[in-house]
């Protein structure tokens, strides 16, 4: 590469954390945001009639068996909107003994989550990386994230958007029917003991207000109502959505990022290193929306089996997200046999539970699995009982072809070095935590 600016504008590429490489160097020191922008946020208004009532469905656990368990229980305000503790699932069911299978999401920012689609990949059209803007300005494409060579990549069609691990829901009153049913979450029983319970909730006469006295006549539509209301509190309250991260402010130019963050930063959207930011986007919209850390899109990652599930004791059970078996609409699409919906990683610092399975309990282990798992699976997997590493033991071999492989740092074979160093993954948790929301400027 000859002078870092114009190699970038045409390599569309840059080892942005390279010493030698004047912009990044700079960039590094400096902390601040060469190209500051106007964020978009959610206006903020009272909560309507609606929203308010969601809300007090939303923190009521009397809807439950266990009379224990609200949405609350498992998307904790005080966390993220995510699980309050380090379990890898939450227990659910009338004493609470029963377990989850999957790890709670948060349920921020998921305002802007479009319905579950198969279509063409351009979620990348809107993105550009920073040492790209710093170098040519803001208009620069980033590089594609490189498509796998199967017959839907050809046609450049990928599953992205939709609620839940594996897409299965479309709106946010969908998909609350799941959780209120559930024998293994809320486990309401049916939708007429919900409607019961709705009916002599101490909210009942706001709903009566609401959607008229007959509307306890019909079950499913007082059961259906009261969803909708609670998809109006989450759409509604800032605490879904506020984008007061750090990284928010240094997005606007008013805040410095540390140098390890910066160094964390630019790692994030080295397409030659960590590569992050090819998924979990992190460039504000051309229209000037916060950036969310997800493109909406499913990968086959190829998590390793975490042994703490119960339903993993069975060895003939997997979870394969798009095709089954909690989803049941695609179970003859292989080809998505083991996809999950990329996340986003605003707050993703203040979980102590990650991935679909809950298979890591912290951001380094998180951090090994991106680096090793093709170049050193033995950090990452279990060993047989015939002394093999068990690289992939949660994706039968059949839906192995379905395998992200061509995504960096998933591009590399077993003996290459690995796409970041001990302090690279430091420095990229450092960039994480600046993902949090609610930061206190430090005084100057
Ligand atoms: C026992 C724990 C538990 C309770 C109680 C619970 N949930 Fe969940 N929730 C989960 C789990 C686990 C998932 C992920 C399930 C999956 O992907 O299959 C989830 C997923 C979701 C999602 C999708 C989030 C995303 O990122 O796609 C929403 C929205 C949601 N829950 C809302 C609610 C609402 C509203 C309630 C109350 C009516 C509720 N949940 C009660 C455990 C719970
Ligand atoms: C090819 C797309 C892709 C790339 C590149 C990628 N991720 Fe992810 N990320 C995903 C998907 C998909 C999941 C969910 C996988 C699952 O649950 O099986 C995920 C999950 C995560 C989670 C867990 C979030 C949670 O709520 O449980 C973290 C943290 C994370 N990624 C960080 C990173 C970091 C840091 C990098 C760069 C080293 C990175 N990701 C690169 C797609 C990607």
């Amino acid at each position: 590469m000859v002078g870092a600016g114009l190699a970038i504008a045409m390599a569309g590429a840059v080892s942005a954390a390279a010493p030698t490489d004047p912009v990044a160097s700079t960039i590094v020191t400096n902390g601040e945001n060469p190209h500051p922008v106007r964020l978009l946020r959610p206006p903020a208004a009272p909560l309507s009639a609606m929203a308010q009532l969601g809300r007090l469905i939303f923190f009521d656990p009397n809807l439950s068996s266990s009379g224990q368990l609200s949405c609350a229980s498992c998307h904790s305000p005080e966390h993220a909107y995510g699980p309050p503790n380090d379990a890898p699932v939450m227990q659910g069911g009338p004493r609470l003994s029963r377990q989850g299978v999957r790890a709670v999401p948060s349920l921020m920012y998921l305002e802007r989550q479009s319905g579950f689609s198969i279509g063409p990949d351009n979620a990348e059209d809107e993105s550009v990386s920073l040492t790209q803007r710093a170098a040519i300005g803001p208009q620069a494409p980033r590089a594609d994230k490189t498509a796998q060579d199967t017959a839907q990549t050809a046609a450049n069609l990928v599953p992205q958007g939709g609620l839940f691990w594996d897409g299965r829901a479309d709106t946010l009153q969908d998909q609350a029917l799941g959780p209120l049913l559930n024998p293994l979450e809320i486990d309401g029983g049916s939708v007429a003991a919900v409607s019961a319970k709705l009916r002599h909730a101490p909210y009942a006469p706001g709903f009566v207000q609401l959607f008229g006295a007959p509307v306890f006549a019909t079950p499913r539509l007082a059961v259906a109502e009261a969803l909708f209301a609670v998809a109006r509190y989450q759409i509604e309250d800032p605490s879904f959505h506020p984008y007061t991260s750090k990284f928010d402010d240094w997005l606007e130019g008013k805040a410095r990022l540390s140098e390890a963050e910066m160094r964390g930063y630019l790692l994030f959207n080295d397409p030659h290193k960590a590569n992050c930011g090819g998924c979990h986007l992190d460039q504000p919209t051309r229209d000037g929306l916060p950036p969310l850390f997800t493109d909406q899109q499913f990968e086959a990652l190829g998590a390793p089996r975490n042994t703490a599930l119960s339903v993993n004791a069975d060895a003939g059970y997997f979870d394969l997200g798009i095709c089954g078996p909690y989803r049941t609409d695609m179970q003859e699409q292989m080809q998505y046999c083991g996809m999950f919906l990329t996340p986003t990683l605003r707050n993703v610092a203040t979980r102590r539970v990650f991935f679909h399975n809950g298979a890591f309990r912290s951001l380094r282990q998180v951090l090994d699995f991106y680096n090793f798992r093709d170049v050193d699976p033995g950090r990452v997997y279990p060993r047989a009982a015939d002394g093999a590493v068990a690289k992939l033991n949660d994706l039968p071999p059949q839906y192995r072809a379905n395998l992200d492989v061509s995504d960096p740092p998933f591009d590399r074979k077993p003996g290459d070095a690995p796409a970041m160093t001990s302090e690279d993954e430091e420095d990229l948790i450092a960039f994480l935590q600046t993902l949090t929301d609610g930061y206190e400027p430090v005084a100057r």
